[in-house]
């Protein structure tokens, strides 16, 4: 293991991203964290990352000393090397003017371990204010930029390096040979894989659970599905799963959801609450009233279901990003108040259970496989909580979720089919009830409109509209004018986000 000490740099989920690309296991730990609480005999190696304070200013986080004397290889990135040169007798200096994005870093010391293999000459990406002006005693000067006397540092004796540049993103030439070099002064073994994130987790978790009992909201999505059958891996019959039905869901949903977990010897309680929620929302047309109904409707009934099983832990499929998301930093405006981190009653007062806590989504993908969930399950497109009822703009009915769910499920069907379902990160069909006229046979219709949405997305903060094709598009055209009562019309969305959202609400 290596600790990477966060002091709040934005890239400091992609050290321990890069790390586990490169097959070793990184946990971050909080800026404050002391020798005592990241020592151990599987530690191999400290990593300080990047920050925005200055360490010239009062309050900026500082290191436990005792970190130096843990006697494992120290990794200083950005911040993290200013942190270093200023505790151990450097020369930090405030500069008037911010180094940001690309530099040319020269390396000078062609015995640094850190920069072995490389060339002389590398383009790095450096986001800073303050830079190291004077090494301390002990440190030999390895690599300079036109503006930035020590854009790298090293101690060979302690095992102490030091970089100004960020290693970490892809902007960085050769960056992850340089975090790899490190990774070998450290001795790691670099076989950290799937199979052993899965391993250490089931211990991780009976040890934390012990006897207890663990209750877990069960959606169908990736997330929840995979932590599902992790902790079922790990306590077995401990866990109770809860599936709501809220009626906003799509096509067949609880039956797919059954099917998927029918080979695991799984306790999952299934919950019809569809005329709880679809009573719950008769009448209401405002966006953000909607979410708050079904918000409040699922706690209502998760609370009830969870209070049966005398839980003592409840299990969320938080993952990593999702846990940035939800730091807080920064004033961001609401636009929708999405529920998926912290959602639920302060009254469950249970404890978490958060076993994809340090997990991206492509490697909660990797688990699920390796744990025996179905491919069309670990692949499903994301779902939002309030579900159709934000694809169904003004009030929703139960005979509007109908037709929304028949169109929904031939787009899907189609892009499956067509293979664009894996090309494209979120696809659905939209409900919009506008009246507009028609003629099938030699009938005048009034119906409904349909439009579709897919987009592709890294992070589903921006997002494109997907490239289908025509005679894709065409198909399922034909087939939901054809096939589902109550639509007439249908239209493609190509509007990018921003400025529009995914959702249509
Ligand atoms: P927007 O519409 O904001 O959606 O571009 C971004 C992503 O978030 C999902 N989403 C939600 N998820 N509760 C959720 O759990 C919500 O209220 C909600 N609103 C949007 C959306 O499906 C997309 O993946």
């Amino acid at each position: 293991r290596v600790a990477i000490l966060d002091f709040g740099s934005q890239y400091t989920r992609l050290i321990t991203r890069r790390l586990r690309d490169l097959g070793a296991f990184g946990l971050v730990y909080g800026p404050g964290a002391t020798a005592k609480e990241i020592g151990g005999p599987d530690l191999k190696g400290v990593i300080l990352s990047g920050g925005p304070n200055s360490v010239m200013e009062d309050g900026a986080p500082d290191l436990d000393p005792a970190i130096l004397a843990l006697g494992v290889p120290i990794l200083g990135i950005c911040y993290g090397q200013q942190l270093l040169a200023r505790n151990l007798g450097g020369v930090i200096h405030r500069s008037s003017r911010r180094e940001y994005g690309k530099a040319m870093i020269r390396v000078l010391d062609p015995e640094s371990l850190l920069f072995r293999g490389l060339e002389t000459e590398l383009q790095v990406w450096m986001s800073h204010g303050d830079h190291v002006e004077q090494a301390p005693a002990g440190f030999a000067i390895t690599s300079h930029t036109r503006g930035v006397p020590v854009a790298a540092m090293e101690d060979r004796a302690r095992r102490i390096y030091c970089i100004q540049f960020h290693p970490e993103v892809t902007h960085t030439q050769h960056g992850s040979k340089v975090l790899m070099n490190f990774l070998h002064v450290c001795g790691m073994k670099l076989d950290w894989n799937t199979g052993q994130f899965i391993e250490e987790k089931t211990r991780a978790i009976r040890k934390q659970v012990g006897t207890g009992r663990v209750v877990l909201g069960l959606s169908g999505g990736v997330d929840s599905s995979v932590a599902a059958v992790l902790l079922h891996k790990a306590i077995g019959k401990q866990l109770t799963c809860v599936f709501v039905d809220t009626g906003v869901m799509r096509k067949d949903e609880m039956a797919q959801v059954q099917e998927a977990f029918a080979p695991y010897d799984m306790t999952v309680k299934w919950v019809d609450a569809r005329q709880a929620f679809l009573g719950a929302l008769e009448g209401v047309s405002d966006p953000e009233q909607k979410r708050k109904i079904i918000g409040r409707t699922f706690i209502e009934v998760f609370d009830r279901e969870a209070g049966q099983v005398q839980a003592d832990f409840l299990a969320q499929g938080t993952l990593y990003p999702d846990v940035i998301e939800s730091s807080g930093v920064g004033g961001a405006v609401l636009v929708k108040s999405h529920h998926n981190v912290g959602g639920l009653p302060d009254v469950m007062k249970l404890k978490l259970v958060e076993p994809l806590r340090e997990l991206f989504k492509d490697e909660v993908r990797r688990a699920g496989l390796a744990l025996g969930l179905p491919e069309d399950m670990v692949w499903r497109h994301p779902f939002p909580g309030p579900g159709l009822a934000v694809r169904i703009p003004g009030c929703v009915t139960a005979e509007r979720v109908a037709i929304l769910q028949n169109a929904d499920a031939i787009f899907i069907e189609e892009l499956k089919a067509s293979g664009w379902y894996r090309n494209t990160s979120q696809c659905f069909a939209v409900l919009l009830p506008v009246q507009t006229v028609g003629i099938m046979g030699d009938e005048r219709t009034y119906e409904n409109m349909c439009a579709l949405r897919a987009v592709t997305s890294e992070d589903f903060m921006t997002a494109d509209w997907a490239r289908l094709p025509h005679e894709l598009l065409e198909k399922v055209a034909q087939r939901i004018v054809n096939e589902v009562k109550g639509i007439n019309r249908v239209v493609f969305d190509i509007t990018s986000k921003p400025p529009a959202t995914i959702e249509y609400e």
